[in-house]
């Protein structure tokens, strides 16, 4: 299970509440692989978390066009390596190994935490300094 700490926000309260539900979705699967509903939860990642990444991604890109932030396009091509990481992963879902989807639930996660506390983090710090928000 993982947690949503204070290291993941980025005070920009839309953002903030989309980071929060990846990580609730992400524990839903981990909470089925945990009682053993392994079909559920491959089930639950292809439904709802490529689709909720994907709205995530490009609703963040919206926001920082809206905002005019200045490093919109290399977040824009992390986020880019990011879909196609993340697309990378469905084999080893659709394998069905347990193993091998929490490997991939945990690298996703990883690459997510990583991302928001230096990547995203950026952005409410300019929406704080240009007093946008
Ligand atoms: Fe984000
Ligand atoms: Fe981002």
């Amino acid at each position: 299970m993982i947690e949503f700490d204070d290291n993941l926000l980025t005070h920009v309260e839309e953002m903030d509440k989309q980071h929060m539900r990846l990580v609730e979705l992400l524990n839903n699967v981990y909470e089925l692989l945990k009682e053993g509903k392994k079909e559920e939860a491959i089930e639950l990642f292809k439904r709802e978390i490529l689709s909720y990444v994907e709205y995530h991604l490009s609703e963040e890109e919206k926001f920082m066009e809206k905002i005019g932030y200045p490093e919109l396009d290399q977040h824009r091509k992390v986020h880019e390596l990011f879909r196609r990481e993340i697309y990378h992963l469905a084999p080893y879902i659709e394998e069905g190994d347990p193993k091998a989807f929490r490997e991939a639930l945990s690298y996703a996660w990883g690459w997510l935490y990583n991302h928001i506390t230096k990547t995203d983090k950026k952005y409410g710090i300019y929406v704080k300094e240009k007093g946008l928000i």
